[in-house]
């Protein structure tokens, strides 16, 4: 029975990344009747930042650990749980100051955890989160085309790239909703804006 992972990161209601990841998994769904989905909205319950007791837990061996730190753990253990039950993720992303919403990056923190997503081997460091597929479903309000200037401002696909891997998940595909400031602006109307995205999402989730 397959498993779908769903994050959120907007804040917003109206968001454009959580229209999209809803449609993703409305055609994920249709597609497999006996599919599961994990949903977790980052902005409404955000994970903790990473504190001193997070990491002397998290480095302190297993069979070593106190019923304390265990506890200190607990919400982790939660996360990186659901990362290895699903077989594919899909995660909304709105850009924020050029790069993710700073819950996506507690998220994150809480999930990338040695021993249990990564490793270092002989061979240096291996992450553990194998088989897996993801799709990252941005919205910006500017345009970040690869190779542009603007692209090079664009750190959410690199930084999502290099992260998800270290963590050993290398199938990523990216869909990005560019130009989300015209609609703001009244320039477009969300429909004709959202129609090509909505299209794509629905090419890769189904
Ligand atoms: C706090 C904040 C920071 C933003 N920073 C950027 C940015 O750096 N670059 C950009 O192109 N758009 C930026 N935007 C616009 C959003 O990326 C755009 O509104 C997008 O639709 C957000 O996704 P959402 O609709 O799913 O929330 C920002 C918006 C907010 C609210």
């Amino acid at each position: 029975m397959a498993t779908l992972l769903h994050l959120d990161s907007s804040p917003l209601e109206g968001s454009i990344s959580r229209e999209l990841t809803r449609e993703f998994v409305k055609t994920w769904k249709a597609g497999r009747a006996d599919g599961t989905v994990i949903s977790r909205d980052l902005s409404a319950t955000p994970s903790k930042p990473l504190d001193a007791a997070w990491v002397g837990a998290a480095y302190t061996p297993d069979e070593a650990r106190t019923q304390e730190q265990k506890q200190v753990l607990a919400d982790s253990d939660e996360l990186i749980d659901e990362l290895q039950r699903a077989d594919e993720y899909v995660i909304g992303v709105a850009m924020h100051n050029f790069s993710i919403p700073s819950v996506l990056k507690l998220w994150i923190d809480q999930v990338a955890r040695q021993g249990k997503t990564f490793s270092y081997g002989a061979n240096g460091p291996e992450g553990l989160l194998k088989g897996k597929k993801a799709t990252i479903v941005m919205a910006s309000g500017g345009v970040y085309q690869l190779g542009t200037p603007a692209g090079a401002m664009n750190f959410v696909e690199p930084y999502l790239q290099s992260v998800l891997g270290f963590l050993g998940v290398t199938d990523v595909t990216f869909i990005t909703a560019g130009g989300a400031a015209k609609v703001m602006m009244g320039a477009v109307d969300r429909e004709t804006f959202l129609k090509p995205t909505l299209e794509q999402v629905r090419g890769v989730a189904a």
